[in-house]
């Protein structure tokens, strides 16, 4: 029978400095980033947690879906509140990467790579996702929801076809359920540290901790965005946390949205 997470158990031990001191838990919402969205605009704080079991409406990116089936996986939104400028908000994303991806990799076997510029995969398959959406002025970020959905004990048989062949769970990776509740609150320490690092260390240091997760370098990829897709060797982030794109021509593009398919497999 699954557990749900409870906010006393999430915060035992927590020591943040910042995210996780207020923690929302729900059976169900339409979705952990709406609900956290609203948060924010009625003056919700910095680092203020919401969580829920199931979602009747997840958002994922560019639109899409995410499957949010009840008390197995991880559908978490925080409110942050960066003193940054709108141009730097994907810096925020890249961060929230980082920490997910050092929070997968201590809870499976093998090393976890992060798809620019968000997802993160597992031996060729999806296990864990971010979706950001930020209020700005012209020149500031008033916040940002950082969105975090993570297949946790999803076993394959569940997985709506349309994601068994391309998505994975941690229970699927080491064969046994994984304890939600220890995820969950480590990858709030995690985001909380590397969330510290980008505000005293700068976006040079998450960035490399970001490229030794990224496997596409100097790899021929093409991005999918809205429009017409690019083909291209993917050479990077730059200091905003763009991709860098050599183009056929030599031309270096800044990519700042859309999908990133490996073109030589
Ligand atoms: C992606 O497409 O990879 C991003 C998926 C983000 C899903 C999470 S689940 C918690 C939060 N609430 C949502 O509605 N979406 C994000």
């Amino acid at each position: 029978m699954a557990v749900p997470l409870k906010i006393e158990e999430l915060q035992k031990g927590l020591g943040t400095r910042r995210l996780g001191k207020r923690i929302h838990c729900f059976p169900e919402l339409d979705s952990t980033n709406v609900y956290a969205y609203k948060r924010a605009q009625e003056g919700g704080e910095e680092g203020e947690v919401v969580i829920a079991e199931s979602q009747t409406r997840g958002k994922g990116r560019m639109g899409r879906n995410w499957v949010s089936p009840p008390c197995l996986n991880l559908y978490l939104s925080a409110i942050l509140r960066p003193n940054l400028p709108p141009i730097q908000a994907p810096q925020i994303t890249l961060m929230s990467a980082v920490a997910l991806a050092e929070t997968v990799q201590s809870f499976i076997p093998s090393a976890p790579e992060i798809k620019w510029p968000n997802d993160i995969i597992v031996g060729g398959k999806k296990i864990a996702g971010i979706l950001t959406e930020s209020s700005c002025e012209p020149d500031r970020i008033l916040f940002v929801i950082l969105g975090i959905g993570v297949n946790l004990n999803y076993p394959r048989e569940l997985m709506p076809e349309t994601i068994r062949e391309s998505a994975t769970s941690i229970m699927i990776l080491t064969q046994k359920p994984v304890d939600r509740t220890d995820f969950t609150r480590r990858l709030i320490q995690n985001l909380d540290r590397c969330y510290g690092d980008l505000e005293d260390k700068g976006f040079s240091f998450v960035a490399r901790r970001w490229e030794g997760f990224f496997r596409l370098r100097g790899k021929r990829v093409r991005v999918e965005m809205m429009d017409q897709p690019i083909i291209g060797k993917a050479m990077g982030i730059d200091g905003d946390g763009a991709l860098i794109l050599e183009d056929e021509e030599g031309t270096l593009k800044k990519i700042v949205a859309g999908d990133v398919i490996p073109v030589d497999p």
